[in-house]
């Protein structure tokens, strides 16, 4: 059944089968929504190639019409154009906020552009409370007046002024909200403990293309300092940006290879960016070629036997081990020799698939609210299991290709907001699966 992104039909696989082949990493879900969001800031035609296919973006796609945008695109080549030279509706509808807690980064875009926006407050989702108070905190020192009721958010200025932000926590969608209202502010931004994700950087280098003024020094790794220099609006202008591929993806498919065995080659992925992950599975066992020069990483594993648990892995800010594939590292490290107690610090509930991982023959322990304990088991048996959020649900599909018989992974709706075709990906890379009804 091909690739239906509307459609929450159940993906079905028989695991024992090792990987073996090439698979083109996507557009990145999470460099594409930002950029999108920046459009409604440039008063003319931007055209993004390498737009990932799925829910989440055409979820902002609603948004950004919502706007006033006129979008046309051409799905045969990933291609999407915005017309940006109408922009004039700042309230969001909440039937896309509450879809899409990202969206909220539209935000700073609206502010900049119209100097107003009405957005609902996005809430909580299953993998812990999504808390906006960061958000807010960049906006106003901005000069953002914002007043909430218990489920919109209000944000108005007269007129936007460069500051001084020093942010707590380095979260990546404060920064990016920040920085989209600060590239028309009046005066310079200088934002200190910003996010240091490559996304946040894409954000940078799209909008510098478009005429923006932002700085980020060589070492901003280390620095994690951005300074951004407002324009005036009418200095902004379209351009022709690809999305650049998604390092998320490019992991999920590392970890299942190390559930499954075999050998498999990245196409366009961002190996630069993949470098923590690269060396955890390194240590797990397999061996892991980066080709930063033509955007390919080659992992393989000659036997399952060697694929082992390193003691303890926590994720962290980036280039720390990220968050979002802890879940990925979950599936595989259930069936990988040894034991691993695993630390999730970024978000406050991220193992709602261990349920699920238990009930294929997992052996995982909760120790406390932040940390579980794994002990790799020889074999997990396939089963029906109920994905509960994106990464969750990508992580019950690279166990169902290291389980004995069949699994099959339903509600796939969630997969389908961040993976353009998990299913014709993998079976590119060998595995017996498919979409069911
Ligand atoms: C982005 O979410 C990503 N989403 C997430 O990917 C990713 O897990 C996360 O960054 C961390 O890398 C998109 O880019 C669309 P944060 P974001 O603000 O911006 C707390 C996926 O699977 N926080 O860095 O929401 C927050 O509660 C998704 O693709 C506040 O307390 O992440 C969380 O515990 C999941 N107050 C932590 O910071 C705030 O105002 C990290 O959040 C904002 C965040």
């Amino acid at each position: 059944m091909a690739y239906d992104g509307q459609s929450n039909a159940a993906i079905c696989m028989e695991g024992g089968k090792c990987l073996d082949g090439t698979v083109l990493i996507q557009g990145s879900k999470n460099a594409a929504l930002p950029v999108l969001a920046a459009s409604v800031l440039i008063p003319d035609t931007c055209v993004f190639k390498n737009v990932p296919y799925i829910t989440d973006i055409d979820c902002m796609k609603n948004l950004l019409k919502s706007t006033g945008a006129v979008l046309e695109e051409r799905k045969e080549t990933h291609m999407l154009r915005i017309h940006s030279e109408n922009i004039r509706e700042y309230r969001l509808p909440a039937r896309y906020v509450s879809a899409m807690r990202s969206s909220v980064v539209l935000m700073g875009a609206l502010l900049g552009r119209l100097g107003e926006a009405l957005v609902d407050y996005p809430g909580g989702c299953v993998i812990g409370e999504r808390p906006i108070d960061l958000h807010l905190f960049g906006l106003e020192k901005l000069g953002a007046q914002i007043w909430t009721d218990k489920n919109r958010i209000h944000a108005y200025a007269d007129e936007l002024k460069g500051a001084l932000i020093k942010f707590p926590f380095p979260s990546v969608g404060a920064t990016q909200n920040t920085i989209l209202a600060a590239v028309t502010a009046r005066g310079t931004t200088v934002i200190q403990n910003a996010a240091r994700e490559p996304e946040v950087t894409a954000l940078c280098d799209f909008l510098n293309k478009a005429g923006a003024d932002i700085e980020i020094e060589h070492d901003f790794i280390a620095t994690g300092r951005i300074v951004i220099h407002g324009v005036d609006i009418s200095r902004l202008h379209g351009v022709e940006y690809t999305v650049i591929p998604d390092r998320i993806v490019a992991g999920t498919y590392m970890f299942a290879v190390l559930c499954a065995g075999g050998n498999i080659t990245l196409e366009n992925a961002p190996a630069a960016q993949l470098r923590s992950v690269c060396a955890l599975i390194r240590k797990m066992g397999a061996d892991v070629v980066l080709d930063d020069e033509n955007d390919r990483i080659l992992v393989s594993t000659d036997t399952k036997r060697k694929i082992r648990n390193v003691p303890f892995v926590e994720t962290g800010v980036y280039p720390e081990f990220p968050t979002d594939l802890q879940s990925p590292l979950l599936a595989s490290a259930c069936v990988s020799k040894g034991t691993l107690i695993l630390k999730e610090r970024i978000f406050s509930s991220r193992f709602k698939v261990v349920e699920e991982l238990v009930r294929m023959g997992a052996d995982i322990t909760a120790l406390d609210h932040e940390r579980v304990q794994v002990r790799g088991v020889a074999k997990l048996a396939g089963r029906t299991v109920i994905a509960q959020e994106l990464r969750g649900g990508a992580a019950l599909v690279i166990a169902g290709l290291a389980a004995d018989g069949i699994t099959t992974v339903t509600d796939t709706r969630y997969i389908k907001r961040g993976y353009q075709d998990i299913v014709g990906d993998l079976e590119r890379l060998g595995a017996r699966i498919s979409y069911v009804d």
